[in-house]
């Protein structure tokens, strides 16, 4: 029987690739534009670190991770997600002595053992990017700026839903009545709902159940319950936003799957993508870095799903890969001498390429032409031809002695041939 990539687990094949780099691309370059420098951390990482992080009654930490132990006895977990990884480097290379915030951006693979459906893997890409530091409103309102900028490149027309869930301050108060209601109606909690009740009550409002959902519209939300700093906070993120031309909608149901957020909180749904909507999501979190034994540290941050991103992005403006020029061993070509010349034209920058399958005459161009080549060039037993794409069609120009193959590709059609 043959063996099949792991449930949950994903090619990106090389067709698909061009879509993929469309993405990054344009991330790595907001990113450069917004300031932000990138960061690369292990792929595993002490269990502990995401036990305390995302909260031991989270979904990640209770029934998603993959942990395991190591020779030396050691429990280690594939990372689920990047942000407490960016916090445990921000404290062990004391970046807090560098000038504030210390803004980073990772692009790298995360685990999580959750059902897979459309949207849902169990290993999946992240753009994550944080800013640590500083409790500045404005900051805030920058990533999510990135964001949405990030978006409007690619084409993605996503909402953006935005909310405060309060601090240390105001929450506990509010968790109290959260919870009396939720007491009062508890005959009309599903199971879910009961359990999040005992662990995290404010999870509750995360339900994809619609019975619940509406229930839960009569019940208080945080955004009543704010403190006056958090109100202020909250007002400025709204007004920074409004200067960077950003809609939003407040969601007062809006909380956030790990533990460790803290005012601002949001989510960028996409249409299409079914249950598994959120494309880019995140929030505040200024607890997070004291939690894992940093000094107190306030910052923000989000993170989106690459997969999600490119389903939604589609394949609007895919182009081919690029081959520049393409080598054909026509009648009596000496392949040795073809692939000496291949070398000069990648040498010189080129993406160039043969055939390396016996194809006939005619199927090497038809190969040449699939692969998008600017430039074909034929080999005859003295002499070569070269032939140019322009306006849809390829178009000849005189025979060039071999020695003059490499000059004349470099220097691109002539005139008339464009
Ligand atoms: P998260 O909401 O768990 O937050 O994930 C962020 C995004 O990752 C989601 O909106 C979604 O696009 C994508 N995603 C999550 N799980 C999966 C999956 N199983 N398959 C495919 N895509 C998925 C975080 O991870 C936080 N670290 C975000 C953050 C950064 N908050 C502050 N800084």
């Amino acid at each position: 029987m043959s063996i099949e990539a792991p449930k949950g687990t994903h090619d990106v094949l090389p067709r698909e690739w061009p879509a993929w780099q469309r993405v990054l691309d344009e991330a790595e370059r907001l990113c450069a534009a917004y300031g932000y420098r990138r960061i690369v951390t292990p792929t595993f990482e002490e269990t502990e670190l995401f036990a305390r992080s995302s909260g031991e009654a989270s979904d990640i930490v209770s029934k998603e991770m993959y942990s395991f132990e190591d020779r030396g006895e050691r429990s280690l977990t594939l990372r689920p997600e990047g942000t407490a990884q960016v916090c445990r480097a921000y404290i062990e290379h004391g970046l807090q002595r560098e000038p504030q915030p210390v803004k980073t951006w990772m692009v790298a693979p995360m685990f999580r053992y959750a059902r897979p459906q459309k949207g849902r893997y169990r290993e999946f890409w992240q753009l994550s990017v944080e800013a640590i530091g500083c409790e500045d409103p404005a900051l805030d309102a920058e990533l999510i700026a990135l964001q949405h900028a990030w978006l409007k490149a690619l084409g993605i027309e996503a909402t953006l839903l935005l909310n405060s869930i309060g601090d240390r301050a105001c929450r506990p108060a509010y968790l109290e009545r959260l919870e009396a209601w939720l007491d009062e109606h508890s005959s009309e909690l599903d199971a879910e709902a009961r359990h999040k009740r005992e662990t995290s009550p404010l999870r509750v409002f995360d339900t994809k159940n619609p019975e619940l959902a509406a229930l839960l519209e009569g019940a208080p939300t945080i955004g009543d319950a704010l403190c006056a700093e958090c109100r202020e906070h909250f007002e400025a993120v709204k007004t920074f936003l409004d200067a960077c031309g950003v809609a939003y909608e407040v969601a007062p149901r809006l909380v956030r799957g790990l533990d460790y957020y803290t005012r601002t909180a949001f989510e960028f749904v996409a249409p299409g993508l079914g249950a598994q909507d959120a494309v880019s999501a995140g929030g505040r979190y200024d607890y997070l870095v004291e939690t894992i034994g940093g000094p107190p540290t306030p910052a923000v941050g989000f993170a989106s799903g690459i997969e999600r991103i490119v389903l939604s992005a589609g394949e609007s403006e895919v182009g081919k890969d690029g081959t520049d020029a393409f080598l054909i061993a026509a009648e009596g070509a000496d392949r040795v001498l073809m692939v000496k010349i291949l070398e000069e034209l990648r040498e010189n920058g080129l993406a160039a390429d043969m055939d390396y399958a016996s194809r006939s005459t005619k199927g090497q161009l038809t190969q040449g032409q699939r692969l998008g080549a600017r430039c074909l060039v034929s080999f005859y037993s003295k002499s070569a031809l070269l032939e140019w794409v322009g306006s849809g069609k390829y178009r000849g120009e005189p025979v060039t002695p071999f020695d003059e193959i490499v000059k004349n590709v470099l220097a691109g059609p002539r005139g008339d041939l464009l």
